[in-house]
């Protein structure tokens, strides 16, 4: 499939944007300067999936989040500013993600995985 160009100049701090790409769904999420805070200081003791914040995101462009928007359960799509963690909560069996997408409860095993993408610009997003 092809490349998926999206602006992010429309996107607000906080805000999660869906998008599709080749047929399935991925939040775009501008973190907040608390979110990036805080889960930068999240021990990888606490986490089921062990990943530090820079896995998770592009150096230069820690303020975004891009990852695919279905749960590493049974595939739900996890509702966003729920839970417990700044992230999402799975409506399905009750998982949960923090504010970069790592799963925090489960029964979901993994983080929410992370697709191709590249900052074109600041503002412009290519994933593929
Ligand atoms: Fe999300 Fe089961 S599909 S917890």
């Amino acid at each position: 499939g092809a490349p998926l160009d999206v602006d992010l100049t429309p996107i607000q701090d906080g805000q999660i944007v869906n998008v599709f790409w080749r047929g399935k769904l991925i939040f775009v999420r501008k973190l907040t300067e608390k979110e990036v805070t805080d889960m930068k200081a999240v021990p990888l003791s606490e986490m089921i999936d062990p990943a530090a914040f820079d896995t998770r995101v592009k150096a230069g462009h820690e303020r975004w989040l891009i990852a695919y928007g279905n749960c590493t359960h049974l595939g739900c799509v996890p509702i966003g500013h729920s839970g417990n963690y700044e992230g999402w909560a799975c409506p399905c069996h009750g998982s949960q993600f923090d504010a970069v997408g790592r799963v925090r409860r489960g029964p979901a095993p993994t983080n929410l995985p992370i697709p191709p993408y590249a900052f074109e610009t600041d503002t412009k997003l290519k994933i593929g």
